[in-house]
């Protein structure tokens, strides 16, 4: 199966993007498919972004993606900006889109209201640049978030009125989303964002997770330790059924309803757990952070494979609307 999917170098990663995405990419990497993994630039100029960040931001990605654990040796990893042919496809695409379409997009009416005068026309064709991102490799599955969703039933849609004027050409992908479609945030209420600053980042600094852990929201109702708490509303709870083992899991659901343990003792060992999982990734992507050149390598070579199929893409599509004289 031939695998797609992209973020976009806005900041440090976290754990909403590592259960929400990358948990699913290394699997199917892993799991021997073809796959392409993609630093999607071009998306993040969707809103203002400093030059020097945005290279700053895009090196810091390509290094989580090899701390992680994707391999440039069984997956190619690229920078969208590497390849034309995305820009290319997305004006062939743009004008097979219908206005209507776009107009119902959740995630751009969210982002626009949030901030009207950040509105600009990239922001409104994302989803079709996200589309020709998908098209131009052919793509039989993308792992994504929740959030993505309706854009890749834009794409399907794209897909279709492409095949149904010129001809079967592309492939509707499907959606594949990780078992835990939404990691909620440290203040118990929205997902875990950037944008909400209640992450933990998959590099940040043991201190600064403990920092953040120790006053994350537990169960409101429960004030002192002889109160019983209710885990299944309680957000650290959930964290620990990502990180900890089936011991950990019942000693935290049996001592917090039971008034056994304290809410600093479940963060203490939650936090421990965490450590265990972040630690490999945060010493690996510190070690690669020493030799940025080492990995914008990496992501030239990727992007130099990423273009061959894609132009061989673009050049049949130019085939196939005409545009080859
Ligand atoms: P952010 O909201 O922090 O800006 P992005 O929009 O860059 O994150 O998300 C990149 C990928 O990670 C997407 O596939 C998205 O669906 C997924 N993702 C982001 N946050 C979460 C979350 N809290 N839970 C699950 N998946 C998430
Ligand atoms: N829109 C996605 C996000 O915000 C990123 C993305 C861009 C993407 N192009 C893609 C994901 C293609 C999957 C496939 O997270």
């Amino acid at each position: 199966m031939r695998v797609f999917s992209g973020i976009q170098p806005t900041g440090m990663p976290h754990l909403g993007n590592y259960f929400g995405a990358f948990q699913n990419w290394i699997k199917l990497q892993n799991e021997g498919h073809d796959c392409i993994f993609s630093i999607v630039n071009q998306h993040a100029i969707t809103l203002p972004r400093d030059k020097e960040k945005l290279v700053k931001d895009t090196i810091e990605m390509g290094a989580v993606f090899l701390a992680v654990g994707l391999d440039p040796n069984k997956s190619i990893l690229f920078v969208q900006s590497d390849v034309p042919a995305h820009a290319e496809l997305t004006w062939i695409l743009s004008c097979l889109t219908p206005m209507g379409q776009m107009e119902r997009m959740i995630q751009f009416k969210e982002k626009s209201e949030k901030d009207p005068n950040a509105v600009n026309l990239g922001l409104f064709n994302y989803p079709i640049l996200m589309a020709a991102d998908i098209m131009l490799y052919k793509t039989d599955l993308v792992p994504v978030g929740i959030d993505q969703a309706q854009h890749l039933e834009l794409t399907r849609i794209l897909v279709q009125k492409f095949n149904n004027k010129y001809g079967e050409f592309f492939v509707e992908p499907k959606t594949l989303h990780t078992e835990t479609t939404k990691v909620v945030g440290l203040d118990g209420k929205s997902k875990m964002s950037k944008s909400y600053d209640n992450f933990i980042g998959l590099t940040e600094t043991s201190e600064s997770i403990w920092k953040k852990l120790s006053v994350a929201v537990t169960d409101p109702a429960r004030v002192k330790k002889s109160d019983p708490g209710n885990p299944d509303i309680c957000n650290i709870y959930s964290l620990h059924k990502l990180f900890s083992e089936k011991s950990d899991v019942d000693w935290v659901k049996e001592g917090c309803s039971g008034a056994k343990i304290g809410c600093m003792e479940c963060k203490k060992k939650l936090f421990e757990n965490i450590e265990k999982f972040l630690s490999p990734i945060r010493e690996k992507y510190f070690e690669l952070m020493k030799k940025p050149d080492n990995v914008k390598e990496i992501f030239h070579e990727g992007g130099k494979k990423a273009n061959a199929i894609a132009n061989q893409t673009l050049s049949e599509v130019y085939d196939l609307i005409g545009f080859k004289y």
